[in-house]
């Protein structure tokens, strides 16, 4: 088997049996009179911004700014509702109900097992080393696949702990897994982190999924625009599982202008800023008294040790500001995201009186 078939013997069977939802859009493009998918022929609302019509299931000219984006061939590329739909879709698409599992890395972003819950498939934890400031084991990782476990999430940088995993330890896990799992890293921050992404590396690892959004570094959260980058025969079977329109039409518009010329711009000046803010926070955070650590960060948030975190939250809730408690994950903890330069005014003055 081709390591490409290896990563397709992965996929359920029903998965691969599924003949997918065959969309109006799909089937034909061109022609001047639409009267195949039961469409208004008109949009009878006073604003008119063409919504009658379906949109085109996966845009190429929304693809093909992505893909330009991301240093990727548009094959690789599939636009999903924020990259939340793309787990879910992996989980989907790799997991059988009641038999299978995940693998994931705690603490780290919800959503994985969330998706896991949904599809009834087990999750296997072996935990970021803390006293190696949240370093990936891959040893305990590698030791830890069964052969029931398809999918390994890898969230780098990580939520909420805000460190990058170590590409080399995540590439010996992925060329390790080659034939036994898919690797799905997580790199909705990676924009703040200042290092390539891994996406280069599908071409020679087919079993490597890299996730990416136009919600944090683009400011789209709103407007639900990930990406699903991997193999093009993985992007087709995922193909098979996602909803027949997930980019709606002014959802297009919205992102076809994030990454115009004018956008691209704006992004990169709005990364350039976070990242000094962050700096900022991470300098001037551990001289406040009730601040006992704070760990460092390659993304737009920071993870914090408090005395006591449900004080500093309400605290931060009686000025109206709303910060995140962590402790769950790690003991009195509180991750706080990197706001406007006033945003973090407000958030070093109310914590320098908890
Ligand atoms: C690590 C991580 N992945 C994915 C997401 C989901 O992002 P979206 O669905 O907006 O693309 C988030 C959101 O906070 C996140 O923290």
């Amino acid at each position: 088997m081709t390591p490409v078939e290896q990563v397709l013997a992965l996929v359920r069977p029903e998965i691969l049996a599924l003949a997918p939802y065959s969309s109006a859009r799909k089937e034909s493009k061109g022609g001047r009179v639409w009267l195949d998918a039961n469409e208004n022929p008109e949009t009878p609302s006073v604003h008119k911004p063409l919504l009658n019509r379906y949109p085109d299931p996966q845009p190429p000219e929304l693809i093909a700014k992505l893909a330009a984006l991301y240093g990727i061939a548009p094959a690789q590329a599939l636009v999903t509702r924020g990259s939340d739909e793309g787990i879910d879709l992996l989980l989907r698409t790799f997991c059988r109900a009641g038999q299978d599992a995940i693998l994931i890395t705690p603490p780290t972003y919800g959503m994985y097992v969330v998706a896991a819950g949904i599809q009834n498939a087990r999750v296997v934890s072996v935990p970021l080393i803390r006293e190696k400031n949240f370093a990936l084991d891959a040893d305990a990782v590698l030791k830890s696949v069964s052969s029931e476990v398809k999918l390994v999430f890898l969230c780098s940088p990580n939520n909420p702990t805000g460190n990058l995993l170590d590409r080399a330890a995540v590439l010996r896990i992925v060329r390790s897994l080659a034939g036994k799992a898919v690797v799905a890293v997580d790199e909705a921050y990676v924009d703040f982190s200042g290092v390539p992404s891994l996406a280069a590396e599908i071409a020679a690892n087919p079993n490597l999924v890299v996730l990416r959004t136009l919600s944090k570094a683009f400011g789209l959260a709103g407007a639900r625009v990930g990406t699903t980058i991997a193999d093009p025969a993985v992007i087709a079977v995922l193909q098979k599982v996602i909803a027949p329109y997930p980019v709606p039409s002014p959802v297009l518009i919205a992102a076809l202008a994030a990454l115009s010329a004018d956008g691209l711009t704006a992004a990169q000046e709005s990364v350039r800023q976070l990242v000094a803010e962050r700096a900022r926070l991470s300098s001037e955070l551990p001289k406040l008294a009730a601040v006992k650590r704070v760990w460092p960060s390659d993304s737009n948030y920071l993870l914090i040790e408090v005395a006591d975190s449900a004080r500093a939250m309400a605290a931060g809730r009686a000025a109206g500001i709303i910060w995140r408690d962590r402790s769950k994950d790690v003991p009195n903890t509180v991750r706080i995201t990197v706001g406007t330069a006033e945003e973090n005014n407000s958030t070093l003055e109310v914590l320098s009186r908890v």
